[in-house]
């Protein structure tokens, strides 16, 4: 296995998790199933719990959650250290923030957190300044993913289909009048939402155009930058990817929103149980489910992913396929997307964490390497 010394020690995974972010919990839950895919792994896991005010704290492996088996109170325990990451002699370590105790060398780190903070670039940057292996994409693809706008751009300039979209400032609202929106979108339906977030927090759907307004007011109370947006009638369908330079892309999966859900809203997706189904085998024609792998590994590649990404896509009812988003850490709960479909592929969670693992190892930048990288197979070449 890539990055085990040989027998002088195991591997030491900082599984780093929580974060000030509206999916904390969330991130917790799948920092649980992360931990015990390390263990399966052979791995030493230790825990990591950003708290709601972005401190760093330090557990043993498996006593850093309290209520761990309740999705609505989960929550980081009491007890953990503070502590910083820094760079080492060789590699990175957590240090003690009061000085007092031993620093703790860390080979990898599973930054498994959402949104702002833990998925756009953030902590990818410090644990690069660390000098800490780190699972999942670098700085400048998770900054690219977590903006909307910037994605769109990227991938229509590549030549994959993405839903036609405006993106305004909040002093460039004239951009919003409705003349103007119908010219560039079509008639309403539209999708609101703010650039830079997650878990559809500030988006709403629009029927008219004299209802923009607090759709707008809602999405710019979240961000600087607000996409206005073509609305899909049709399927909401999701692939994994797991490689570097050539990801492997699984099975298509399908969300179907259901009971009085409008779309998959952040109610749809955490507070109402049955207000979504999640099929795995989404039931597709062959050459749409063909296209769709394709694409996710084309969209991968053009926005500069590496380790994972779950691309997020919209079957129109017209049969036409575009790319909604790319996700850089998707959840890893234990009935989360991301581990049943490669369950699905026969990757238990123990597999897959060490070759997520793996990926990292064999990425890191040239003079840093110990062993030759290595690159998993490639499904799909787009
Ligand atoms: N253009 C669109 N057409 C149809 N539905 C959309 C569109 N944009 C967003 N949605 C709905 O809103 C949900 C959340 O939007 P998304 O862009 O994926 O943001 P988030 O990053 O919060 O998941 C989607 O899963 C889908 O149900
Ligand atoms: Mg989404």
């Amino acid at each position: 296995m890539a990055g085990n010394p040989g027998a002088r020690r195991r591997l030491r995974l900082g599984v780093l998790c929580g974060g000030p972010s509206a999916e904390h919990r969330i991130s917790l839950l799948s920092s649980r199933h992360i931990v015990e895919g390390a263990r399966d792994a052979g791995f030493e896991a230790v825990c990591i719990g950003v708290d709601m005010a972005g401190r760093w704290l330090l557990y043993g492996a498996a006593d850093h959650l309290v209520a761990a088996d309740d999705p609505r109170t989960v929550a980081l325990a009491p007890g953990g250290r503070p502590v910083v990451a820094a760079p080492a002699a060789a590699g990175g370590q957590l240090r003690p923030l009061d000085g007092r105790g031993a620093a703790v060398a860390l080979d990898v780190v599973f930054p498994v957190m959402h949104g702002p903070y833990g998925e756009d670039g953030k902590v990818q940057a410090l644990l690069e300044a660390a000098r800490i292996p780190y699972v999942g994409c670098g700085v400048t693809a998770s900054a690219l993913c977590m903006d909307k706008d910037h994605t769109k751009a990227v991938l229509r300039a590549a030549g994959l289909p993405v839903v036609e979209w405006v993106a305004i400032r909040r002093d460039e609202t004239e951009r919003a009048a409705p003349e103007r929106l119908r010219d560039r979108l079509g008639a309403p339906p539209y999708f609101v939402k703010p650039a830079n977030l997650g878990s559809s927090v500030g988006i709403s759907r629009v029927d008219r155009l004299d209802a923009i307004g607090p759709a707008l007011a809602l999405a710019f109370a979240h961000d600087r930058k607000v996409l206005i947006e073509r609305a899909v009638r049709g399927r909401e369908l999701e692939c994994a990817l797991l490689g570097n330079e050539r990801p492997e892309a699984s099975g298509v999966a399908e969300i179907v929103v259901r009971g009085r859900h409008r779309f998959y809203s952040y109610e749809a997706k955490y507070l109402d149980e049955a207000g979504a189904a999640l099929r795995l085998a989404a039931d597709l024609d062959a050459t749409v489910r063909e296209r769709i792998r394709t694409l996710a590994v084309a969209a991968f590649r053009v926005l500069g992913c590496r380790g994972l990404a779950r691309a997020d896509f919209f079957l129109s009812d017209r049969g036409e396929i575009f790319l909604n988003e790319l996700n850089t850490m998707p959840g890893f709960t234990r009935i989360s997307m991301f581990p049943k479909l490669w369950e699905r592929e026969g990757l238990t969670i123990g597999p897959l964490v060490a070759r997520l693992v793996e990926l990292a190892l064999a990425d890191r930048p040239a003079g840093e390497a110990t062993e030759p990288a290595r690159e998993p197979q490639a499904a799909v070449t787009p």
